[in-house]
C-alpha cells in the first residue's frame, strides 16, 4: 500500500495535465449510497421501476418520491476528504478537471469548479415539454410541475436508455486527450461510455491510477491500484507530496 501511494505522488508530481474520473465510491464516505455492492441502491429498488424514462411518464409521483428521498439524504452529507483533496489540487493548479459519473453536487460543494457531470445533477430540473430548467435549494415536496407552461418537471438526471449531453461529451473527450495522468475512483467501470473513459485516456497516452476498496473490470489496465477508501487514499497521497 505504502509503495502505491508513493508511486502515485510520484507520477502526480510529474504530471502535466492531471484529470479525475470519479464514481460514487467518493462520496460513499460522506454517506452517499453507492448503486452496486452490498449496500448499494440498486440491491434494494429497481432501476428500471425508478431511473427511466419510461418509468417516469408511467408514475412520475413514485420517481418523484425516491428522487426526493435521494435529494434529503444527500441535502444532509458533506463533501469528505477525498473531495477535498481533489478540490485544493485544482486550486494549486495540480488538478485539471473533475470527470464525474455522480449527481450529488459533493465536488463543487467541496470547491472543485472544473467539474463535468456526465449524468447531470440531482439538484437541477428541467421541464420534459418546454426548454425551462431550474436549480432547487431543497428536496422536491410533490411532483413539480413546470411554471411557464404546466408540463412535469423531471430531474436533469440521465436515465437507461437516455444519451449523455453532447457538449458535455465533447468536453469530456477533450479533456481525456488532452490528460497525461487520470485518477479514476470510486466507480465499479460496468455503466458506459464512463467505464471506457480511462480507456480513452490511456489511448492517448495517459497513466492511469485506480483508488478503489476492491478489484474492477478497470483494475488490469491500471499503472497503479490503490485498494482502499478514497478518503483515506487521496489524504495519504497528498502528505507525500507535501513531504509531510
Ligand atoms: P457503483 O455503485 O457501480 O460503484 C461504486 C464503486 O465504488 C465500486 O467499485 C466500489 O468498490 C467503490 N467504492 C465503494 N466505497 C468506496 C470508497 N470509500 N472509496 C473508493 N471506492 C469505493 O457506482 P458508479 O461506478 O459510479 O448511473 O456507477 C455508475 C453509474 O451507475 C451511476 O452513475 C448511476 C448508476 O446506475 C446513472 O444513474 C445513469
Amino acid at each position: 500500500m505504502v509503495s502505491e501511494i508513493e508511486h502515485a505522488a510520484e507520477l502526480i508530481g510529474h504530471a502535466q495535465y492531471m484529470i479525475a474520473l470519479t464514481g460514487a465510491g467518493i462520496s460513499r464516505e460522506s454517506n452517499v449510497p453507492t448503486f452496486r455492492g452490498e449496500d448499494g441502491l440498486w440491491r434494494r429498488y429497481d432501476p428500471m421501476e425508478l431511473a427511466t424514462p419510461e418509468a417516469f411518464f408511467r408514475d412520475p409521483d413514485l420517481v418523484w418520491e425516491w428522487y426526493a428521498w435521494r435529494q434529503g439524504l444527500i441535502a444532509r452529507c458533506r463533501p469528505n476528504p477525498a473531495h477535498l483533496v481533489l478540490a485544493d489540487w485544482e486550486r494549486r493548479g495540480l488538478l485539471r478537471y473533475v470527470v464525474t459519473q455522480n449527481v450529488d453536487g459533493l465536488h463543487m460543494r467541496a470547491g472543485s469548479r472544473n467539474v463535468l457531470e456526465v449524468h447531470g445533477n440531482i439538484w437541477r430540473v428541467r421541464c420534459v415539454s418546454c426548454e425551462y430548467r431550474s436549480t432547487l435549494d431543497e428536496p422536491v415536496g410533490s411532483t413539480p410541475r413546470c411554471p411557464v407552461c404546466g408540463a412535469l418537471l423531471r430531474p436533469d438526471v440521465v436515465w437507461f436508455g437516455e444519451s449523455l449531453d453532447m457538449d458535455v461529451m465533447a468536453r469530456v473527450y477533450r479533456e481525456l486527450e488532452k490528460s497525461d495522468l487520470c485518477l479514476v475512483i470510486g466507480t465499479s467501470g460496468v455503466v458506459q461510455p464512463a467505464a471506457s473513459f480511462p480507456l480513452v485516456a490511456k489511448q492517448h497516452g495517459g497513466r492511469l491510477i485506480e483508488i478503489n476498496v476492491e478489484k474492477t473490470p478497470l483494475t488490469h489496465v491500471m499503472d497503479v491500484h490503490i485498494e482502499e477508501q478514497a478518503g483515506k487514499a487521496l489524504p495519504a497521497i497528498d502528505a507525500v507530496l507535501s513531504g509531510s
